[in-house]
């Protein structure tokens, strides 16, 4: 249970996302400042699945600042875990959503903030902090790339679509995932593997690619960019009428969708 009492009064969603917008902001710049330090390097889950001393000292950044700013708020961050709290608002982090990336240096990684309220996420930021993108949405009130609306996704047929997708850090998973993605890879354009789960939903969201589906993803990779991806007008399935989420994330227009969606769970995409 995260949320400890009786909630009074809740919010706005745009004082939810002009907190996580600095929020962002101010982490991109810790991240600016550290990336070419001699940082110290973990694994976690497995030997592939890293995490640096930025990675932590970020979301310790974002959670301060979340603790003075809004004391009463659960926190549910990926380095730290989770903090519970009373005010009916959960905020999911990810320092940096694009690890690998960001250890080797490869400029496509971001800082994801979500803001949830009565189990619905209502307000969404992503940051890359070396492109300088920065994403964002409310619920009902759209979704922006800084100042500008998103345009949403390209409507392209199956057989022209460019689909971003991920790969667990589990080995056997990624034997599956990879068999999944063989079966597609001729039905499609093209594939994409990008590295920052939010990122490929926001690419969604700004007709950079058609379509983007990952299985095993957590809250604080999805929530986000899920957000920004729907407001601009895009289809976000867990496939099989269920919701979007751990099980699987699948992002795609709405006639893109219907073709996509279908073959994904031909290929079990959501069972591996
Ligand atoms: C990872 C990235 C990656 C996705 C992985 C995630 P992290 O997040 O989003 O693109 O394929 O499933 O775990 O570990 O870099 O925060
Ligand atoms: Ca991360």
């Amino acid at each position: 249970m995260w949320c400890d009492g009786s909630v009074t009064s809740l919010p706005s969603t745009t004082s939810l996302v002009d907190l996580a917008t600095r929020l962002a902001l101010g982490a991109g710049e810790l991240i600016r400042t550290h990336r070419h330090d001699h940082f110290a390097v973990d694994t976690k889950s497995t030997p592939t699945d890293v995490v640096t001393e930025v990675d932590r000292g970020v979301e310790a950044y974002i959670r301060d600042e979340l603790g003075r700013q809004r004391p009463d708020d659960a926190v549910l961050g990926e380095e730290a875990g989770g903090r519970s709290g009373t005010s009916g608002v959960r905020w999911f982090v990810d320092p940096i959503d694009g690890t690998v990336n960001f250890v080797l240096g490869l400029p496509q990684y971001a800082v994801s903030i979500a803001a949830e309220v009565d189990g619905r996420i209502v307000a969404a930021c992503v940051h890359n902090p070396i492109s300088g993108e920065l994403f964002h949405a409310t619920l009902g009130g759209g979704a922006f790339e800084g100042d500008r609306p998103l345009p949403g996704p390209r409507e392209v047929p199956l057989t022209r679509a460019v689909v971003g997708t991920g790969f667990g850090y589990d080995s056997a998973r990624r034997a599956r995932q990879a068999a999944v993605a063989a079966e597609l890879l001729p039905r499609i354009a093209d594939i994409r593997r990008l590295g920052s789960a939010a990122l490929d939903l926001c690419a969604v969201a700004a007709g950079r690619l058609d379509g983007y589906y990952e299985v095993g993803l957590n809250p604080w990779d999805w929530s986000a960019g899920v957000l920004i991806a729907g407001e601009a007008g895009c289809v976000v399935s867990g496939l099989r009428e269920r919701a979007p989420g751990g099980r699987m994330t699948a992002v795609a227009g709405p006639k893109l969708a219907s073709e996509l969606f279908a073959l994904l769970e031909e290929l079990g995409a959501d069972d591996v």
